[in-house]
């Protein structure tokens, strides 16, 4: 127990250089290394924190567990970009080496403010019988990048009516004041939000808890975001604890979704809203954030993983990574994800395929890799069942088809290689009520993202396959489909 907890709590300073080289190389001889998803150069990534847009670039930081691919001591990785592609590394944004943050740096959120960058975490301290002890505090960015804590928390302490569990501060402007939400567990353990508000950032009053409809969902509600689109009010949180609903609903182990309706009327905390919808419908998603760009653009960013899950690439010492980023709008009252249009600089090789599938799978020239981007508009079906494979081989394959019968959208990792997560099934599933599919798929070494109908839903998903499983095959069953596809190689 000693022995684990000190292992745990490792400090990557007491590390030799030998020893950090060692792991990195380790990491680096992986296969399932991604090409342009940010990824940790050894170690965990989890949570995306402090997502903004500061002089002239955007900031992107992350949970990070430099030593192992487990949730050890955290520090924030700080990532900062152009255009929202090609990323930099520009390395420890906040370590935990205080009083307030002695066993991490925990999630946190960012804003512009009289010319410098505000980061606003959760230190999480465990005293001497390990009882947990959180601290929200702020640490500044500069312009030259520097960043420099505060010496003591802003909010030092748990109100009453609320356990240890009380962290992830996102931060907004309305007005003149600042607002804040963390998320919390009640002392019935039960999952909330909590809304905090300040003149300056530096002095914050507990407004109450915010009251939503969903007085008993989950024991712990994990990185709240809430923003406005339009006239409606977005309120998004990784909840813990919900049982899976029927065949499509809960699957994953911990939830990530959203509740969409009226603004958040902030003098009594009431929070109208309709039902909670998850954000994603893959295997692996949790714990995104958004963020207001320069030009207007609400992006999101998830973690593209999932707490207390094995994945295959912890035996090279590393794991997870983040999605790639999606802007944000609501469609008939929905919300509607689609990815950034910079991602099209990536865009290398163009290949073509239009025809017509009856009852069989098949390839075509130039459809086939490892890392691309590829749309299929399907039209014209009868077929009970159609889709794509891909990451394909001979034993292996990853499928995302539409079901006619069903009207449902499915996505089939039980073939996808090294197993991950398989308690939890090998099948997500969605409705979607359509004539005509679209899919628009992100693959990188070792995940997809699924975007169906510009947006609609996204599937995304790690996936583990051999690098020799490269094929993409296109299938209709019990019947015939459509379909035109464009692939660029990246
Ligand atoms: C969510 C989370 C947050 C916490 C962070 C610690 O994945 O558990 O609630 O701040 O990760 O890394």
């Amino acid at each position: 127990m000693e022995w684990q907890i000190e292992n745990k709590y490792r400090r990557l300073e007491d590390v030799s250089q030998e020893e950090m080289d060692a792991l990195v190389s380790k990491v680096n001889s992986c296969s399932w290394r991604q090409t342009y998803h940010i990824q940790p150069i050894s170690g965990l990534l989890n949570d995306p924190n402090g997502f903004s847009f500061y002089n002239g670039e955007y900031h992107l930081f992350y949970q990070w567990h430099p030593l192992g691919p487990f949730h050890g001591l955290k520090y924030w990785f700080h990532t900062k970009s152009k255009d929202l592609v090609h990323w930099e590394n520009v390395g420890i944004g906040l370590r935990p080496d205080s009083y307030f943050d002695s066993h991490g740096a925990y999630s946190g959120s960012s804003i512009k403010h009289n010319g410098q960058l505000y980061l606003f975490y959760t230190g999480n301290s465990r005293d001497e019988h390990l009882v947990r002890h959180p601290y929200q505090c702020i640490a500044i960015m500069n312009e030259y990048g520097e960043i420099k804590k505060l010496e003591h928390p802003v909010i030092d302490k748990v109100p009453e009516g609320y356990t240890e569990h009380y962290r992830d501060p996102k931060v907004w402007k309305e007005g003149e004041r600042f607002y804040a939400v963390i998320g919390a567990q009640r002392t019935d353990e039960t999952g909330c939000s909590v809304l905090y508000s300040s003149p300056d950032l530096l002095n914050w009053n507990f407004e109450g808890e915010i009251k939503t409809g969903l007085r008993e969902f989950g024991y712990m509600w994990e990185c709240p975001d809430y923003i406005e689109i339009g006239e409606q009010g977005l309120f998004i949180f990784s909840p813990q604890g919900i049982e899976p609903e029927g065949e499509d609903r809960y699957r994953n182990i911990y939830q990530s979704g959203y509740v969409l309706g009226e603004k958040l009327n902030l003098d009594n905390k009431e929070l109208m809203h309709g039902e909670f919808v998850e954000l994603d419908r893959g295997f692996d998603f949790y714990a995104p954030q958004t963020m207001k760009d320069a030009k207007g653009r609400r992006l999101l960013v998830g973690w593209m993983g999932l707490p207390d899950i094995d994945y295959p690439s912890d035996q090279s010492g590393w794991s997870h990574c983040l999605t790639v980023p999606r802007e944000l709008s609501i469609v008939h009252n929905k919300l509607v994800q689609r990815p950034v249009p910079e991602l099209q600089l990536l865009r290398k090789t163009e290949s073509q395929a239009a025809d017509t599938v009856v009852d069989e799978t098949k390839a075509f020239e130039g459809f086939s890799g490892t890392v691309y981007e590829l749309i299929c508009d399907f039209e014209n079906v009868d077929a009970s069942e159609f889709g794509i494979e891909f990451r394909a081989g001979e034993m292996e394959k990853t499928v995302i088809k539409y079901d006619t019968i069903q009207r449902k959208v499915i996505l089939d990792r039980s073939r996808s290689g090294e197993k991950v997560a398989e308690d939890y099934g090998t099948e997500r599933k969605c409705e979607m009520d359509s004539e005509n599919i679209q899919f628009h798929l992100f693959v990188d070494s070792s995940s997809v993202e699924i975007f169906v109908n510009d947006g609609e839903e996204v599937f995304t998903s790690r996936i583990f396959p051999d690098i020799s499983s490269r094929e993409i095959r296109f299938f209709a069953k019990g019947g015939h489909a459509g379909f035109k596809a464009v692939k660029w190689d990246y």
